[in-house]
């Protein structure tokens, strides 16, 4: 049965771990990603990292359909970044930081690898929306959050905000 998962909220230090590779697909890997993504729904996120529910193993599960029936898993995704590529300007939320949402340029076209729950592995390059929430989302998995790429003075007003409101929780 998929469960709902414990979000961490920034500047929780734990979101700062970096994940370690899965090696072992079984069923418990199976489970964790069920759960993360019934987490991911019910939270209204398009995606979700392993380490935002204090799991630190490279696991990301995704979502970007308007149905919201179309679930993705990917784990141990890697990427590198085309020559060719310009630069996707998109407006980022993050399930760690509520209430905070920014513009953040990524590249726009990356070639992207990953392995299912059966271990298979997958090469893609992918386009659109997939391409900047995978690197949001191996970011969480590297320790980084959105708010490293925004000014100290922003980033220090987020952190007092949710450092008060989740005081009270
Ligand atoms: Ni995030």
């Amino acid at each position: 049965m998929a469960k709902n998962l414990k979000i961490l909220i920034f500047p929780d230090p734990r979101l700062r771990k970096v994940a370690e590779k899965v090696t072992k697909f079984d069923k418990s890997l199976e489970n964790l990603a069920n759960s993360m993504l019934k987490t991911m729904y019910d939270a209204n996120g398009i995606g979700l990292a392993a380490t935002q529910i204090d799991q630190h193993i490279r696991l990301i599960v995704m979502d970007l359909s308007e149905e919201r029936n179309e679930p993705r898993i990917f784990i141990n995704p890697t990427y590198k970044v085309l020559e060719d590529h310009s630069l996707y300007e998109y407006e980022e939320g993050c399930l760690c930081i509520p209430g905070f949402n920014e513009v953040i340029a990524r590249p726009d076209k990356i070639e992207l690898r990953w392995q299912d729950l059966d271990g298979n592995e997958h090469v893609d390059r992918p386009e659109g929306l997939l391409t900047v929430c995978i690197q949001h989302e191996i970011d969480h998995l590297d320790g980084k959050l959105m708010v490293d790429y925004v000014s100290a003075l922003k980033r220090d007003r987020v952190r007092s905000r949710l450092l008060k409101e989740y005081k009270r929780k």
